[in-house]
Formats: structure tokens, C-alpha cells, sequence
């Protein structure tokens, strides 16, 4: 698979070899786990190359290590500026040469340099119908309007809070007496079918966005 850009396409592959991807994290990666129960099947198509963390001592990276998969953490804190953070996380991705890199709970905002390196073919999954209630509480922002319908989104992440081109989306409703755990859970049920079956269907048979559409191949 190639890169898309906004006017452009991304190619499947050709071979049986399955796609690279690199998939960040920074909670408990119940995201992740769908995902590597998936990777486990080699017709899905998608090897995880890596999981990236932005923190220690999370359960996505303990998933990741219980799974066999490489795993690095790069703090912001211990970088002297946001930039060289982003670039060293630009880098480290690079070198795992990735189809496609997955933001499955990354609570932090890639910069220019991971963007020039990975726009087009950076996703992210927000827990809620994009472009309503953006940024880190997606289930806590929903049921403090009041609405009877959320969901989750998957998105191909641009310099903007959880404003790129739409992938796919599935509505959630709101039920009487949701706490924002209740929630946030009956969301992410739905996420991760929703990531499974699009990263599978984008790192197999490619995609194309055009003037913010998004077309699964
Ligand atoms: C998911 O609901 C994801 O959409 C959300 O964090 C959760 C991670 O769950 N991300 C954001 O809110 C980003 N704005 P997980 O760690 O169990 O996969």
C-alpha cells in the first residue's frame, strides 16, 4: 500500500505478505487488542510492526509485550521541545516502515514533522461522531449535551482536534441513566469492529481520499 493524499490514492500491495503497521497508544488498548486478535489471522492482511506509547506502565503496551510485539515509549517530557519530540516519533515509526499507523487512545497531537512523514495514512478512532465534541472526552462531552445519538469515528488525521477526512462511522445511542463509563463502553464495542474491519479493508485493498472523501477500495 502507498500513501494517500488529499488528492490522491492509496495501492494495495500485490503480495500475500501482510502490511506493516504501527499502531500508538496511551491507555489501556482495548483498540490494540482487537487489533492483534485480527493480525493473528493471516488473511486479515495486517502484521503489527510496532506499538508506540507516549507513557509507561500502560496495559496497551503490556498487551503489545503479551503478544511478542516490539514496543517503544518516547515521553514528550524528555524532550526539550514538542517538535523534537514529534520528530524523534516521526522517526521512530519510520523505521518500521509502516502502511498505515493507528492512533487507538493516543492522547497526544502529532505535529508537522509526523504529519509531513505519515499524513494521508495516519488514522485515528475518537469516541464520538466527528465533527460533534472533539478533542479528549468524546463520551463525557456527548452526555453533557444530551444527545440521544453518539458514536465513534475513524478519521485520517490532519494538523486539526479530530477534524480529518471521515474513514467510517457507527452511531451508539444514549440510553436513560448512562453514566460516561456506560457509555464511553457500549462506544467502544462498536470502535473496535469498526477499526478492525477498516484497517483490514484499507491495508488489503487500499484507498482514496479526494477532496475530504474518504473511498474504501
Ligand atoms: C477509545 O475510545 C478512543 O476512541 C479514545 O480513547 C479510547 C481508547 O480506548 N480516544 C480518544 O478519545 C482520542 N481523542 P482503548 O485504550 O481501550 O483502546
Amino acid at each position: 500500500m502507498t500513501s494517500a493524499s488529499d488528492t490522491g490514492s492509496a495501492r494495495a500491495g500485490t503480495s500475500g505478505t501482510p502490511h506493516p503497521i504501527v499502531v500508538l497508544v496511551s491507555g489501556t488498548g482495548t483498540n490494540l487488542q482487537a487489533l492483534i486478535d485480527a493480525s493473528a489471522d493471516p488473511a486479515y492482511g495486517v502484521r503489527i510492526a510496532a506499538v508506540g506509547a507516549d507513557r509507561d506502565g500502560i496495559e496497551g503496551l503490556a498487551r503489545a509485550e503479551r503478544a511478542g510485539i516490539p514496543t517503544f515509549v518516547l515521553r514528550v517530557t524528555d524532550f526539550p521541545t514538542r517538535e523534537e519530540w514529534d520528530q524523534a516519533l516521526a522517526d521512530r515509526v519510520s523505521s518500521y516502515d509502516p502502511a498505515l499507523v493507528v492512533s487507538a487512545g493516543f492522547m497526544k497531537l502529532a505535529g508537522e514533522a509526523f504529519l509531513d512523514r505519515f499524513g494521508g495514512r495516519y488514522v485515528n478512532t475518537h469516541p464520538a461522531l466527528c465533527p460533534s465534541f472533539p478533542g479528549m472526552h468524546g463520551a463525557r462531552d456527548a452526555l453533557a449535551y444530551g444527545v440521544k445519538v453518539t458514536g465513534c469515528t475513524l478519521f485520517v488525521v490532519d494538523a486539526g482536534i479530530d477534524t480529518g477526512p471521515i474513514v467510517a462511522q457507527v452511531p451508539v445511542p444514549v440510553v436513560d441513566g448512562d453514566t460516561e463509563e456506560s457509555l464511553h463502553e457500549r462506544i467502544k464495542t462498536a470502535e473496535r469492529s469498526l477499526l478492525v474491519d477498516c484497517v483490514g479493508r484499507m491495508c488489503r485493498h487500499g484507498f482514496t481520499i479526494t477532496q475530504r472523501k474518504v473511498t474504501l477500495a
